[in-house]
């Protein structure tokens, strides 16, 4: 009887402990460290957080701003999930006492422009998901205080243009996620110093264009997604930097413009042992109009016909000239040596009638 009575009580103790509310619509578990604010209907950061927070949840609210030094108070955080909410503004120094921050997720929010301050403090941070805001251009300086990035995720924005460095201290970045913005060119210097890049995702651009040296920095690329971008053609050249083990490479969803270049460019490629063009098999031809639709692997053997022949007919035409010239040469020569032969013989003749 004394144990059922009891029993309630430890159970309820045993509750206290493990979950309780810390504040407003947050519910924190301090045997994992973990404060719960997701969808708590928040329009302002919760005021008095437990210092042992190390996984602050603040997705799916209403929040519109992060003030400077926004958590000041929790510094152990490590994760911190700030995506599906409102926000855009990040106020300079916003992050600026979370040297144990470890990963930070912003998608999904309105942010449009990241200013020098935003990096501020974030020195420890490993990974950074922007995904799904609205930035379209990147500041040289916006990430100058990331030191030791390993992945970056700035899908579905509309960035249109990169300066120069924009990545520039970033040598531990293994993973660059850049799918579906509006990149329209590749310009020598934006992937400067990103010696451990492994991942370059640039999926769903409208990339027509790429400076042969673009790729070189980046030494340690496994994948280049460029599919589904604007490219008609490629340069043999623009790959070579890559020196793993292997690199993989996808090209489908471009509007080719299937021609002997291209086909050389690719044949090339593939005798390279180290590069795999994996959608190679489904590549499609936009030009010329009547290949248009055609995979390139069934037009390409054609593809340098037109070019032998051109070549074949400059061939035999120099032939004929050349043959052409000796021979009249030859004729001249001959008529020459008549001519002469004549003048010689007439006086000859009239010699001989003399004698
Ligand atoms: C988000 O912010 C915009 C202004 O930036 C505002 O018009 C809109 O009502 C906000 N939406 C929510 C769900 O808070
Ligand atoms: C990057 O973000 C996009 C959009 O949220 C997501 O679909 C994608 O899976 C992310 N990529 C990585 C590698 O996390
Ligand atoms: C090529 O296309 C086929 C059919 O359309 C698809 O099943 C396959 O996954 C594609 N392969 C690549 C590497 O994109």
């Amino acid at each position: 009887m004394h144990l059922l009575w009891v029993l309630p009580l430890l159970v309820e103790a045993h509750n206290k402990t493990f979950l309780h509310h810390c504040t407003n619509g947050c519910q924190c578990q301090e045997e994992f460290k973990f404060a719960n604010c997701a969808s708590a209907n928040l329009s302002h950061l919760p005021l008095h957080l437990p210092p042992f927070t190390e996984l602050l949840d603040l997705s799916n609210n209403h929040l519109m701003s992060i003030p400077r030094a926004a958590f000041q108070n929790t510094r152990r955080i490590k994760t911190l999930l700030l995506h599906d909410n409102n926000i855009s503004v990040v106020t300079d120094g916003a992050f600026l006492t979370m040297e144990n921050l470890q990963k930070l997720d912003l998608s999904r929010n309105h942010l449009s422009h990241l200013r020098e301050g935003f990096s501020l403090g974030l020195g420890s941070l490993k990974e950074l998901l922007l995904a799904e805001n609205k930035l379209s251009v990147l500041d040289t300086r916006s990430f100058q205080h990331l030191d030791g990035l390993v992945r970056l995720n700035l899908s579905h924005n509309t960035i249109h243009s990169i300066p120069v460095r924009a990545f520039g201290c970033m040598s531990t970045l293994r993973q660059l996620h850049l799918d579906a913005n509006r990149l329209q060119k590749l310009r020598n210097g934006i992937f400067s110093m990103l010696k451990s890049l492994e991942v370059l995702s640039l999926q769903g651009n409208i990339i027509s264009e790429i400076n042969i040296g673009v790729f070189t920095p980046l030494t340690s690329l496994a994948l280049l997604n460029l599919a589904s971008n604007n490219l008609t053609t490629i340069h043999f050249k623009t790959f070579l930097s890559f020196h793993t083990y292997s690199t993989h490479i996808l090209l489908v969803n471009n509007p080719w413009h299937c021609d002997c270049d291209l086909q050389r460019v690719f044949h090339k490629l593939q005798s390279v042992q180290r590069f795999f063009l994996d959608d190679y098999y489904n590549l499609t031809c936009t030009e010329p109009a009547e290949l248009h639709g055609d995979k390139l692997i069934d037009v390409d053997a054609g593809l340098c016909i037109a070019e032998t022949v051109t070549v074949l007919i400059i061939t035999v035409t120099v032939v004929i000239t050349v043959v052409a010239a000796i021979v009249m040469a030859e004729r001249k020569r001959k008529k020459r040596i008549r001519e002469k032969h004549w003048t010689e013989g007439g006086s000859d003749i009239s010699y001989d009638s003399q004698s």
